[in-house]
């Protein structure tokens, strides 16, 4: 599909949309031939500063609002970014300056419910991770956009990196034999300025754990079903926001899921984790991902969010080499810019919603394991293998 028919084909189903939406006045897409994505920004704490840089520089961005139920955040960013409207409350911000698509970076809790709010007000949406706070909430959510012909998609970027598609392409060809197994671990001491990651569905799955589950299943395709342990190691924690408070979410886990391929994979995430190389992950150059086939292995190096080469050793060459060592042009706050380019030019992105809501029925999954100590069968699949 070219441009203009992707254009023609988003006008045609915002019509249909008008007519069933109760508030389909609101609705309005205005892709043209070069126009911008224009985004709404929800949420202007830590993960803004470093959305914002990226999507100020997309030639497909230009960003008309920003919103904060802390509203001095809302207004700095305006600020700092030249951004022309800022809001204090979502409803303000629907009623406000006409967008295209959502930028929900908001706490982990309040996902589902304002990405429900803006599809009713006929934005598409990019959500940080988890772009709802249950696989049935987001299922709901993905019905509720298609209903009204609009599109969401949620973080993690990590399907884009070269190092990702290398390795995808080494397994698509068979050069690891039969991949029988996968081990991925990422883990630090917590963040320390907000008090939702540890509150009630928050936690160290879907904050850390999501990345590895998503570069795992999108290498070795969707999981049947999930063993998982979890606990909290560390019962109280002090955050900027709320001082000292009880941890309520899992903190320490690992899960074991037997992929339809037969591949039997493990992550280990966790906001008790030793951590010498700072949030930002700077100088971090071990193996985070590793795979081993019956021809072959293979390591990524870095983390899989910031990953610089591939390690891989098989059968015709035993001595480990290194690969891909090109970053290329990809970062891991990247989501929004991509998407917003394939909104505007029309192409299928790799990053598909089907496979967020896999990752949202793993995490649920393997908190139901730690519950009754059983194995979870699994309903979800989606489009297999994402890079070909
Ligand atoms: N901080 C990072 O480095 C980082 C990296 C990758 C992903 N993320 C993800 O980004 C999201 C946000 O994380 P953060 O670290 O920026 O948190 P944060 O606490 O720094 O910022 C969240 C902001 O959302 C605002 N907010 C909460 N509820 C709101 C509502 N109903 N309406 C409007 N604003 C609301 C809060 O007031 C706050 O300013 C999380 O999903 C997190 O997992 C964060």
């Amino acid at each position: 599909m070219n441009r203009k028919e992707f254009i023609t084909n988003v006008a045609m189903a915002g019509t249909a949309a008008m007519m069933i939406s109760s508030l389909a006045k609101a609705y309005s897409f205005a892709f043209g031939p070069d126009a911008k994505i224009k985004i709404g920004i929800i949420g202007c704490g830590s993960v803004s500063g470093v959305y914002l840089p990226h999507l100020m520089n997309s030639s497909f961005v230009e960003v008309v609002s920003v919103c904060d139920i802390k509203p001095e955040r809302a207004k700095a960013r305006a600020e700092q970014f030249n951004i022309p409207n800022q809001y204090p409350h979502i409803d303000q911000m629907m009623a406000g300056a006409d967008f295209n698509l959502m930028v929900n970076l908001t706490d982990m809790q309040e996902h589902g419910r304002l990405n429900k709010i803006a599809i009713i007000n006929g934005k598409n949406i990019w959500s940080e991770k988890p772009l709802a706070n249950t696989y049935k909430e987001g299922l709901d959510l993905l019905q509720s956009a298609k209903q009204h012909g609009l599109k969401i998609w949620g973080a993690p970027a990590v399907v884009n990196s070269p190092q990702f598609a290398f390795m995808a392409r080494q397994i698509n060809e068979g050069k690891l034999g039969k991949v029988a197994a996968a081990h991925a671990h990422y883990g630090h001491l917590g963040p320390h300025w907000s008090a939702f990651f540890y509150e009630e569905l928050g936690g160290s799955l879907p904050d850390l754990g999501v990345y590895n589950l998503t570069t795992l299943t999108g290498l070795l395709g969707p999981v049947r079903s999930v063993v998982a342990m979890t606990n909290i190691l560390t019962p109280e924690r002090t955050v900027e926001d709320k001082g000292t408070i009880k941890v309520e979410a899992e903190d320490n886990a690992s899960v074991l899921m037997e992929h339809y391929s037969g591949a039997i994979s493990h992550v280990m995430c966790g906001f008790n984790y030793f951590d010498p190389y700072g949030h930002q992950g700077t100088g971090q150059d071990k193996p985070t991902v590793s795979l081993v086939g019956t021809k072959g292995a293979m390591h990524l190096i870095g983390y899989d969010w910031m990953p610089f080469a591939v390690e891989m050793a098989t059968t015709d060459h035993e001595e480990p080499q290194r690969f891909s060592t090109d970053p290329g042009s990809y970062v891991w706050q990247q989501g929004a810019s991509v998407i917003s380019e394939s909104l505007a030019e029309g192409f299928e992105p790799l990053i598909n919603v089907e496979h967020s809501l896999h990752i949202l029925e793993i995490i649920e999954a393997a908190r139901e394991s730690q519950k009754n100590g059983k194995r979870i069968p699994l309903e979800s699949k989606f489009p297999y293998p994402v890079v070909k």
